[in-house]
């Protein structure tokens, strides 16, 4: 059975108020007859004491029995109760209602007054309903010659007491069946944002990125829960955005050269269709294409696994100097094709803790770009350094530079400032995308800074990671 969250609040309500009324209830009873009784018996033993008094020379003679029964019965009509008296053996002298006269009783209260001590106790009688039986003993000097018996109807006292028990039982229903209502609106008040927000997962667990919950007026938890959850989503729609664009310039990226081959393989269908010169030629065009191709795939699939297992890097000691050497062998083919130069300059070896591997990979496209985009003639200057805690390099060149309002766009994917000149330096503009990706990867920051027929410096810095 599914229980709302309102309904559990309300049930839970209840039962505390069940509870605690019930827990007041039982004590303050307690304490109400406890007290009302005390307050009787202590006025009760207050009229017994003064009949004992009153009756106590009296009490050996046996002629003055009419005189006691007298006395018994005054203090009976004042007091509103029965009252006998009683001599050592427990025969009663004098009855206020007449007919116990002559009988000898041994209530155990009488038996107590007579050994000197007083005593009340209530009875439930089937007759009379709630009786108090109370004696108090008659001294003579310091002896015991009797005792005052009473009989008081208490039935009165328990009706008001009863009484307040009905009512309090009432108040508590109300009250209890008033918190239950209110509760089960509490409760409907309180989860609506909730289910405001199981609507909003199931939209965009159903691919409805776009979707946002209007943020409730406040600033509880349930706001707070609301911002959270649609930054979560604004997040997921970017993220969703950036996939399906990579995934469409990715495609429309592959189509271009799969349709120059086809073109290529159109121009001459078969070998003897054309001379062995142009043969020559479409082979050389095959081999250029095929290799674009290769080198796009190659950077996809880079992409892709930096993506795949993000935050995985290797981090090991490695000496920065040898990753450079390295770096300026593995572009000094195109640079000397290009007749462009490539200098290194740092302060000797520094081991520092990094992945070497992508650390190559981002100083290659780096210089990959400068050699690329400087004209003959110039050289590239790859350096770094430490500055502080942070491993600081840079790639310089001098060149075309690039325009500043699109210094923003060249990190993203298939970017390139000049798409008419992508065949020549044979670039998909993912170079650049795969550095960033790797320098935020090590926590590291990257910038740029151009001018447009002047230098252009590509910095990184590196946190030193433990
Ligand atoms: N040193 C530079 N000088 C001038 N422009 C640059 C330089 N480096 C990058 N760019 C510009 O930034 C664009 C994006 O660079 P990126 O490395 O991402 O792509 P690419 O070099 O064109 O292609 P790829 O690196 O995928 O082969 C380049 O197309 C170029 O216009
Ligand atoms: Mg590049």
């Amino acid at each position: 059975m599914r229980l709302s969250l309102g309904l559990k609040l309300g049930i839970t309500y209840l039962v505390l108020i069940v509870l605690t009324v019930a827990a007041f209830g039982y004590f303050t009873m307690g304490f109400f007859q406890q007290s009302f009784l005390d307050e009787k018996k202590a006025a009760l033993f207050t009229h017994a004491n003064i009949l004992a008094n009153s009756s106590a020379p009296y009490l050996r003679d046996r002629e003055q029995g009419p005189y006691l029964n007298y006395l018994a019965r005054n203090q009976a009509e004042r007091v509103g109760s029965r009252f006998l008296i009683l001599d050592r053996s427990g025969l009663v002298m004098a009855d206020s209602a007449g007919d116990f006269r002559g009988r000898v009783l041994s209530h155990p209260e009488i038996l107590s007054a007579l050994n000197g001590e007083n005593a009340a106790t209530p009875y439930r009688e089937a007759e009379y309903g709630w009786i108090l039986y109370l004696a108090v003993p008659v001294y003579s000097g310091k002896q015991v010659t009797g005792a005052v018996f009473v009989s008081a109807d208490i039935n009165p006292m328990v009706a008001r007491l009863d009484e307040i028990r009905t009512r309090l039982l009432w108040f508590s229903a109300a009250s209890g069946a008033l918190v239950f209502v209110i509760s089960l609106f509490m409760g409907a008040f309180l989860t609506r944002p909730v289910k405001r927000l199981i609507i909003a997962a199931g939209r965009i667990g159903s691919g409805d990125y776009g979707y946002r919950i209007e943020t409730p007026p406040g600033n509880d938890e349930f706001g707070e829960l609301t911002r959270v959850f649609n930054d979560m989503s604004a997040r997921i729609q970017a993220e969703d955005n950036i996939r399906k664009r990579f995934v469409a310039d990715a495609s429309h990226e592959l189509k271009s050269p799969v349709a120059s081959i086809t073109a290529l393989l159109d121009s001459c269908p078969r070998r003897e269709e054309c001379s062995p010169e142009e043969y020559r030629e479409l082979v050389q065009d095959l081999r250029f294409e095929a290799g674009r191709l290769r080198s796009l795939v190659e950077d996809l699939l880079v992409l892709s696994r930096i993506e795949g297992d993000q935050g995985q890097l290797r981090i090991e000691e490695t000496s920065v100097g040898e990753i450079a050497e390295a770096v300026r062998k593995a572009a000094a083919p195109t640079a000397r094709a290009r007749g462009v130069g490539i200098r290194t300059v740092h302060p000797g070896d520094i081991y520092w803790p990094l992945d070497g591997e992508k650390i190559f990979r981002v100083l290659v496209n780096l210089v990959d770009n400068a050699v690329k985009y400087s004209p003959a003639g110039e050289e590239v200057t790859l350096g770094f350094r430490v500055q502080g805690d942070r491993l600081h390099f840079y790639v310089a060149n001098r060149g075309a530079g690039i325009p500043p309002e699109e210094v923003p766009n060249i990190f993203e994917r298939f970017y390139r400032v000049d798409k008419a000149r992508s065949r020549e330096t044979g670039g998909w503009g993912l170079g650049l995308a795969i550095v960033k990706e790797i320098v935020e990867l090590h926590g590291g920051d990257l910038g740029v800074a151009s001018e447009p027929g002047g230098e252009t410096v590509f910095t990184f810095e590196l946190p030193r990671l433990t």
